[in-house]
């Protein structure tokens, strides 16, 4: 049975690729594709999924635009780390290929295609929660009907890609974060423990296009140039993370989770410092009344790099 999803990104390099995973994975069935700030801010984000969805056959997906600003912080980007369009500053060699689709709001399309599909939505969301918080605030009973929320997101008892401590994600909007979690509804957190087990390497890219040279595979050698150069400068390995098409392959696969824990998920929403940090207990046990997420902690990586290049390369 496949899995009705809603994918919600913040179309950088790795949600671009995701996307392209998810449209291409036979055991999900993709309804909407919500967009929210993130790694830039929505209205690029909106452009560079148009883009990406251009590539492939994206009939009967409704797309949504979302949030622009975070429900309390400041907006924060990554360029830096993504480009200025958010897929490595190559938008526009693949703007003819860009879906020409309407753009609805992304917490009503959220709302109605929750209600609309008979069998329960699992949300898959690569990037700040901002845009899921909002249905949960506007219409909690609704969003109680969703299976399960799939958030790439977190850092626990480990490092942090955005500050000491805390994983982007989570660091642009903690307070959507810590809604989702308080919500009730399923929620499977992904975290940087595991994503960054799952290092793309440059000579792996030059290599899978070197031998399937189709549109999707020249795309990924093109948008991956400029994230793997900032990994090269800033991580000093030549490559990038799949922090969100692991979180894809982990909703069609579960079977690639080889340990998930049950554990409270405390988010810092203040902090000057902290903003943003996942705990799973705090100093003094008063995480009583703190939700109880699953937290992914071991994949089985062989299994995401055959599914990876089964689905992209072949
Ligand atoms: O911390 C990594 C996450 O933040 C990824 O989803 C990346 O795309 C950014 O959104
Ligand atoms: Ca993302």
């Amino acid at each position: 049975m496949k899995r009705s999803v809603i994918l919600d990104v913040d179309t950088g390099v790795d949600d671009a690729i995701a996307i392209l995973l998810a449209l291409n994975l036979p055991q999900l069935e993709v309804k909407a594709i919500t967009m929210v700030s993130g790694n830039v801010h929505v209205d690029e984000v909106t452009e560079s999924t148009k883009t990406v969805l251009g590539l492939t056959d994206y009939h009967g997906i409704r797309l949504g635009k979302g949030s622009s600003v975070s429900l309390r912080r400041k907006r924060f980007h990554a360029p830096e780390v993504h480009g200025k369009d958010g897929l490595g500053n190559i938008r526009k060699r693949y703007d003819t290929y860009k879906a020409r689709i309407r753009t609805e709001r992304a917490v009503p399309l959220i709302l109605e295609t929750i209600k609309r599909t008979k069998i329960p939505i699992t949300i898959i969301a690569t990037g700040p929660l901002t845009n899921i918080a909002r249905a949960i605030l506007k219409d909690k009973r609704t969003m109680r009907c969703v299976k399960e929320i799939i958030s790439m997101g977190g850092s626990f008892e480990y490092r942090g890609n955005t500050g000491p401590l805390a994983e982007f994600n989570y660091y642009v909007d903690p307070d959507a974060a810590d809604v989702v979690a308080r919500s009730g509804i399923p929620l499977t957190v992904v975290p940087l423990n595991v994503t960054e087990t799952v290092p793309l390497k440059r000579e792996d890219i030059i290599r899978l296009t070197g031998k399937s040279n189709t549109l999707t595979a020249r795309f990924i050698y093109d948008v991956t140039k400029f994230y793997m150069d900032y990994h090269k400068k800033v991580e000093s390995f030549n490559g990038g993370f799949m922090h969100d098409p692991l979180t894809v392959v982990i909703a069609a696969i579960p079977s690639i989770v080889k340990k998930k824990i049950q554990r409270t998920m405390l988010v810092e929403t203040g902090g000057i410092y902290t903003g943003g940090t996942t705990l799973t207990r705090d100093a003094k046990g008063r995480e009583k009344h703190a939700p109880v997420v699953s937290i992914v902690m071991e994949i089985n990586r062989q299994k995401f790099w055959i599914t990876f290049r089964k689905y992209l390369f072949t």
